[in-house]
């Protein structure tokens, strides 16, 4: 039995980062300046994208996206019920309708027969999302955005180094938005990015996210002198601090070794995990690079003996954290009293919502963490 409790998804800190972040201390600009720039350059040459802008979360990366596609009051925006409350929250922050289509139940991604199904006059936008690292149907979801004439905004929060036949995720449809936060595959604390093509999205974001000021504001309390700006629109404060982008950037110069790991950790749990009573995670598909963000196992207490909340208090006095990536968006209270929604009309995702469990995941998790996670699960199944 270990002596300390697995954290569920630790961020993995070194030496790199908290001298990144004394530097920038020292340096007296704490705020948005030049490390945002270089991290929304650095990540833009990693993703091979445009254009990037960097923010305080992926959720303020949605809602800008959703705002300067137009969406408005009345539009319908087609998202999956198997994610986080961010991503439809940001479609009723804007202003819109979210429409949820169903995942499809062998992959945990959207469906899309579902999604074709809830096309109406009123639909606007598609967002959909990598679930778990692994990357949806874009081929499809690209063809349904071009017959309608729909945005299509991915949440890539799960899908840093995911990559889609040949591209990455996040520079197929109009808009791509990015997580940093804590338990993400790289992180700066809180934090988020847009990337997208179109250089009048970039800039309106850009505009947006520090209170419609126009672009000289960046540059206000620069070396050279103080600059007028004027503000153009009612914005919102969704910077980023060249604080939090200190750690981006070291932590961007580790992804593919931090990816390498959780691939080795997942192909690990795969082999060990292979003839127990529990459903494992989707392989990754073919021509894609999977994110390996989360990996899900699903707990059926017909198949196992133990329901899945049974499972995590188990795994509690193992000392092992585990998360649950999603209870369905159906599930939640302000959903059903406001929108009128029942879990039972996405039955896909309600039931998987019901049943999965991710197991720790970090590159920061040492061989004997891994192991422990693995003879725990072993011993209660047994
Ligand atoms: C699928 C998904 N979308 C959006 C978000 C929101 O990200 P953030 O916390 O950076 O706002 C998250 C964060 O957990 C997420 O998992």
């Amino acid at each position: 039995m270990r002596n300390d409790f697995l954290i569920f998804a630790q961020p993995f800190i070194e030496e790199e980062e908290i001298d990144e972040v004394i530097k920038t201390l020292k340096s007296g600009w704490l705020g948005s300046g030049p490390k945002v720039a270089q991290f929304e350059s650095d990540f833009k040459e990693y993703k091979n994208a445009n254009y990037s802008i960097a923010l305080s979360s992926c959720t303020a990366a949605l809602h800008l996206s959703m705002l300067v596609s137009g969406i408005k009051p009345g539009d319908e925006v087609i998202t999956t019920p198997l994610t986080f409350c961010a991503t439809v929250n940001a479609i009723i922050h804007a202003g819109g309708t979210p429409i949820l289509a169903d995942i499809d139940i062998d992959t945990l991604n959207i469906s899309t027969v579902e999604i074709r199904k809830k096309i109406t006059s009123k639909t606007k936008a598609i967002i959909p999302v990598h679930f778990a690292g692994r990357p949806c149907d874009m081929d499809e979801i690209m063809k349904i955005s071009s017959d309608f004439n729909l945005k299509i905004i991915e949440d890539c929060a799960h899908a840093i180094e995911t990559v889609y036949h040949g591209q990455h995720v996040g520079t197929i449809g109009d808009f791509g938005c990015f997580s940093f936060y804590v338990t993400k595959n790289i992180v700066t604390g809180e934090g988020g990015m847009v990337l997208t093509k179109n250089n009048e999205f970039a800039t309106r974001i850009k505009t947006l996210g520090l209170h419609g000021m126009n672009k000289d504001a960046w540059k206000r309390f620069g070396d050279d002198g103080y600059k007028h700006y004027q503000v153009v629109e009612c914005g919102f404060k969704y910077n980023m601090m060249d604080l939090q982008a200190s750690i981006g950037i070291q932590q961007l110069k580790k992804i593919t070794p931090f990816w390498e790991r959780r691939e080795l950790i997942w192909k690990k749990y795969m082999i060990e995990f292979k003839d127990l009573p529990i459903i494992l995670p989707p392989a990754p598909a073919q021509n894609t690079i999977h994110g390996y963000h989360l990996f899900t196992i699903l707990i059926e207490k017909e198949l196992c003996g133990i329901s899945r909340d049974e499972f995590i208090d188990r795994l509690k006095d193992y000392k092992i954290g585990v998360g649950v990536h999603y209870l369905s968006i159906p599930e939640h209270p302000y959903y059903q009293d406001v929108l009128g929604w029942e879990p039972e009309m996405t039955p896909n995702a309600m039931k998987v919502g019901r049943s999965i469990l991710s197991l720790p995941l970090s590159a920061k998790l040492t061989d004997n963490d891994v192991d422990d996670v693995i003879q725990a699960i072993k011993e209660i199944l047994n």
